[in-house]
């Protein structure tokens, strides 16, 4: 039976910075930004926009009335959850107004969750082919004003439905993992920005995808030909590419450039938003969908999930009927370009209005932000959240 992914949405916050903006105030050569990490843009994250506000943003753009009542498996991947206990997954459902006869749960491994969700949707639908899973990645990527990791942030949530006879994508049965005990990047329980070794996770990530695309080709008994593109989780793009480079040598040239063509169309959007830490390889595949001119059905795309902590995971999907989307595309293109660009002390200032850890009740001003689902503010400790219609 082929099982996949049969939709999928995204959404970011109304707000970026220009990153030669972002490069001048930092007193950097502004092709460090653009071109050693790969970053053009970055979205800034307003407090009225968390990880369930944001996963509920991007899930409403894929529901209909044909899922909406088949769903029965909800998973929000995330790495910046906002509760120690009670899952995002839960809020989702609520909003959402799907089906209450479902289990609702949250997935973390730093940003891999996302993929955990979806292998495991596709067992659950392979077992049960009438109904259908939703999994969706959201986070929001900080690392402060004026850190190593400021022009690696970002924000936004990536949707998808996983059901029997998908439209975008059929998932492979296997995969490979590989997973070890490593500091490259971690959050501890007081904090609301990550820590992060940078260049040794580059390192892990590129060590981590050697051995699983080599694996899985070899026990899959495909060669590296058989993939039209990659995709990659990308903090920054500039990560996927060096680990992209790790494998170029074993093919030829005329292969070469197209692997790097397709790349090229897989990181369009992520460019424009930075990082998304679980949603951001599902950002690069949908990037892949809408701006490669060459991809067609039948096509094989290798996928390659990484986070730190680590967990790699290599799998790959093939292309179905209904992968290309022209309003999909169009909706995509309209939301990043209506974006309002935030000066860099608007930026700072946004950044730093994140509500603390001991907050306590709070009560945020939401008439500026757009967006269908807001988050309100904190009463008597319990999270209020709002739907516009
Ligand atoms: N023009 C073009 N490229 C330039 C340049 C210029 N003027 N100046 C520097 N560069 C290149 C460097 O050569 C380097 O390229 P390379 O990675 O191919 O070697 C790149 O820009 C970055 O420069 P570097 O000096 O390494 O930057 P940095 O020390 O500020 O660190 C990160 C960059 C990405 C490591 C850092 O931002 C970080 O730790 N981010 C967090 C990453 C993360 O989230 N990891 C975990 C999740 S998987």
């Amino acid at each position: 039976m082929n099982v996949g992914i049969d939709k999928i949405g995204f959404f970011t916050p109304n707000y970026y910075v220009d990153m030669v903006d972002l490069a001048h105030a930092r007193n950097d050569d502004p092709n460090k930004y653009l071109i050693g990490i790969g970053q053009t843009e970055q979205a800034v994250i307003p407090n009225t926009q968390d990880t369930v506000a944001m996963a509920a943003n991007a899930a409403v753009q894929i529901l209909d009335d044909d899922n909406r009542d088949k769903i029965s498996l909800i998973i929000l991947g995330t790495e910046t959850g906002i509760d120690n206990s009670k899952s995002g997954a839960i809020y989702l459902q609520n909003l959402l107004g799907l089906s209450r006869h479902a289990r609702a749960f949250e997935i973390k491994q730093a940003c891999y969750g996302a993929t955990a969700g979806i292998q495991m949707a596709k067992d659950f639908v392979n077992l049960h082919p009438d109904q259908q899973a939703l999994v969706v990645g959201a986070d929001v990527a900080r690392y402060g004003v004026e850190t190593p990791g400021e022009v690696t942030q970002g924000g936004g949530a990536v949707a998808m439905t996983i059901a029997a006879n998908p439209e975008i994508m059929k998932l492979s049965k296997n995969s490979s993992v590989y997973s070890d005990d490593i500091m490259d990047f971690w959050r501890p329980m007081d904090r609301t920005e990550a820590l992060v070794d940078g260049h040794y996770s580059n390192d892990i990530y590129q060590q981590f995808f050697v051995k699983t695309i080599h694996d899985y080709l070899e026990t899959n008994d495909m060669q590296l030909t058989d993939l039209q593109a990659l995709v990659f989780h990308l903090p920054y793009t500039k990560m996927g590419l060096k680990g992209l480079r790790e494998i170029l040598p074993e093919v030829d040239e005329a292969k070469q450039k197209s692997l790097l063509n397709e790349f090229e169309a897989s990181r369009v959007y992520s460019k424009r938003v930075g990082n998304l830490y679980t949603g951001s390889l599902y950002l690069s595949l949908l990037s892949l969908l809408d701006n490669s001119t060459d991809l067609k059905v039948g096509d094989q795309i290798g996928i390659f999930s990484y986070g730190s902590g680590a967990q790699g995971e290599f799998y790959t999907g093939e292309l179905q009927a209904g992968f290309k989307n022209p309003i999909r595309k169009a909706n995509m293109e309209k939301m990043l370009d209506s974006r309002t660009r935030l000066s860099v002390s608007e930026y700072e200032t946004m950044l730093n209005q994140w509500p603390k850890l001991d907050a306590g009740d709070y009560t945020l001003d939401v008439k500026n932000d757009k967006a269908e689902f807001t988050f309100n503010g904190v009463s008597e400790s319990k999270r209020q959240y709002q739907s516009k219609n």
